[in-house]
């Protein structure tokens, strides 16, 4: 299985691409660490325990990271997540423990407790502890097997007519993460509002009938609900466990190797990122964004991985 870190903040579809990490065969998940984005630190971090609790994930540390960006003033989404950042389903109190280290700590001790090029990082939220991470320590970078985010877009934004939320609530940690050497994949928009939650999606995740499927059919009826109303979509795109899914199976979607950046000056484009498509891609370029998913191998993916996680 792939060796992977979960840098996120849940977030209902950070909660959903947990449970996929967690169920996938394909995945060894070997630390969560959770970052300020759609709510503040303390409710995303509690958020990410109580899903823990949820699935039954024991074993694999889990530890608080930025309480804010870099430069800019917190911005969260309560629009989509509502206050508690995972508004929906009731949430059980969490029975694991915080790890007591940072989680940028925790992001740096896994990656060089393990062999290179074994540990894959996968943000979905905000940059930030990932940023902090190559500073403080460095050989990180070299010592990683890819990046693969969710985050940006290409030809569309989210947050604003030309950002996505990730991305532009802490640019300056994108800016620091993008150019740095790693293998880095950006799953952005382009490629997540294909992940579609249908009713055929939600009727197959109700057949598998446990309580982690019933709760990630509560979080999405909730999800579904605001996405309608804030940003006028029909079904809710589930955006971050794509990335996982990339990590699981990469030929679920198709990916276009290109320089990449994001802008941090621009009066109407801040936080947006900007991938030279005019190809081809100059020699030693490590970027790659995605753009087309294969959706019911996709949806497929999730629904395995519910199946297999157990009613705890
Ligand atoms: C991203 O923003 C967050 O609200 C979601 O969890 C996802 O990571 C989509 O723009
Ligand atoms: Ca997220």
């Amino acid at each position: 299985p792939e060796k992977i870190i979960l840098d996120c903040d849940p977030g209902h579809d950070d909660a959903i691409a947990l449970l996929l990490a967690h169920g996938s065969p394909q995945i060894e998940l070997l630390a969560v660490t959770t970052v300020m984005g759609n709510q503040t630190i303390e409710k995303v971090t509690r958020n990410a325990l109580a899903v823990a609790r949820v699935a039954g994930i024991t074993g694999v540390p889990f530890a608080r990271g930025a309480h804010r960006p870099l430069v800019r003033p917190i911005e969260t989404a309560p629009s989509i997540h509502g206050e508690s950042g995972l508004d929906g389903p009731v949430l059980p109190e969490p029975t694991i423990e915080l790890d007591a280290r940072h989680a940028v700590q925790v992001i740096i001790d896994t990656v060089m407790a393990h062999e290179p090029g074994t540990v894959t990082l996968v943000p979905t939220g905000a940059l930030t502890n990932i940023a902090l991470a190559a500073r403080l320590e460095p050989r990180i970078v070299e010592r990683v097997k890819q990046v693969v985010l969710m985050g940006g877009g290409v030809h569309v934004g989210n947050w604003s007519a030309v950002s996505e939320f990730n991305i532009v609530i802490d640019p300056e940690a994108a800016h620091i993460v993008m150019n740095e050497a790693w293998p880095l994949t950006m799953v952005g928009l382009d490629l997540t509002h294909q992940a579609l939650a249908t009713p055929e999606v939600a009727a197959a995740i109700a057949a598998v009938g446990t309580g982690p499927a019933r709760f990630v059919g509560e979080l999405l009826d909730f999800f579904g609900q605001t996405y309608r109303d804030a940003q006028g979509f029909e079904h809710p795109p589930v955006h971050d466990p794509c990335a996982v899914a990339y990590v699981i199976d990469p030929s679920i979607m198709t990916t276009v190797r290109a320089p990449l950046d994001v802008e941090l000056t621009g009066a109407l484009t801040v936080g947006m990122t900007v991938a030279d498509l005019r190809g081809p891609a100059p020699e030693g370029c490590t970027t790659r964004v995605a753009m087309n998913l294969d959706n019911d191998r996709f949806w497929a993916l999730v629904v395995d991985a519910l199946e297999r996680i157990a009613d705890p």
